[in-house]
């Protein structure tokens, strides 16, 4: 990166600088997290640059199964170069077993396995606090057309599908994720932002006493144990099975 660099955007966990490509940025990841729209908020050493390895390598795993990324290639240890996009306000939600929030406002039980992974849409606006939209509340609010929440649906599905089956050969169950998408400049929808354990939650298959084991975020939501032991193991993982294939 150089000093011609400008930030366009920063987030809780990132920023996005201009690139010298008008149709690109650089995603630079930052140690900062935050929880319950940042009213909770630390800073972890490293925690950056496990981020962006694990976001890369998911990226990339995608791309070769044919799903539309923002994802172009890498740039640092802690930063990536992707598509320029617009971002579609909504934040798509996966649950495969019922844990979180769904749990607190349903009678769910936690840990029920879904027997077709359920989709939620919430708006993407902190001021408003991210709320839950249903598809009506999606149409009235001319966030997205029809056939693109379409679209939306169908790749949502099989990044699910995909990423379900990566994280069981590492011994992960992917409980739930969230991920957003973007237009690029030709207006083709892509998947956008980040895919890391800041956004899912991935319990630990080898978790030897039936207990869940947390290795993504809410280790610091809810101060399971140390965040950064968690994500290094997730990428130690990723790394002993996948990164010669990707
Ligand atoms: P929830 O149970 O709090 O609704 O979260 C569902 C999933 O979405 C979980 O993997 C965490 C992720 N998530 C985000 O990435 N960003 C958010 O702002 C929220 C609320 C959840
Ligand atoms: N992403 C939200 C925040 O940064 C909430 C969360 O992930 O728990 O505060």
């Amino acid at each position: 990166m150089n000093i011609e660099n400008k930030l366009i955007y920063e987030g809780k966990a990132k920023k996005i600088f201009a690139n010298n490509n008008p149709a690109e940025v650089i995603v630079e990841f930052k140690d900062d997290a935050t929880a319950f729209n940042a009213a909770k908020k630390s800073s972890f050493e490293g925690k950056g640059e496990l981020n962006c390895f694990i976001s890369e390598t998911i990226f990339k795993y995608l791309t070769n199964q044919n799903i539309p990324t923002h994802y172009i290639n890498s740039n640092s240890k802690s930063s990536f170069i992707a598509q320029k996009v617009d971002i579609i306000p909504l934040e798509v939600v996966v649950r495969n077993t019922a844990y979180g929030s769904i749990c607190k406002q349903t009678n769910i039980k936690p840990g029920t396995v879904f027997k077709e992974p359920l989709i939620d849409f919430y708006f993407k606006d902190d001021d408003l606090n991210d709320p839950l939209l249903t598809i009506d509340r999606i149409k009235l609010m001319g966030i997205i057309e029809q056939e693109e929440l379409i679209v939306i649906r169908e790749l949502t599905n099989k990044i699910n599908l995909i990423l379900t089956e990566f994280f069981s050969t590492i011994q992960i169950n992917l409980v739930d994720f969230k991920v957003e998408y973007g237009r690029n400049h030709n207006g083709q929808i892509v998947l956008a932002d980040e895919f890391s354990p800041d956004n899912c939650r991935l319990w630990d298959l080898q978790a030897n006493n039936g207990n869940i084991k947390s290795l993504d975020k809410d280790r610091f939501r809810h101060d399971l144990g140390d965040l950064i032991e968690a994500y290094s193991e997730i990428s130690n993982r990723i790394k002993k099975i996948f990164i010669s294939s990707t």
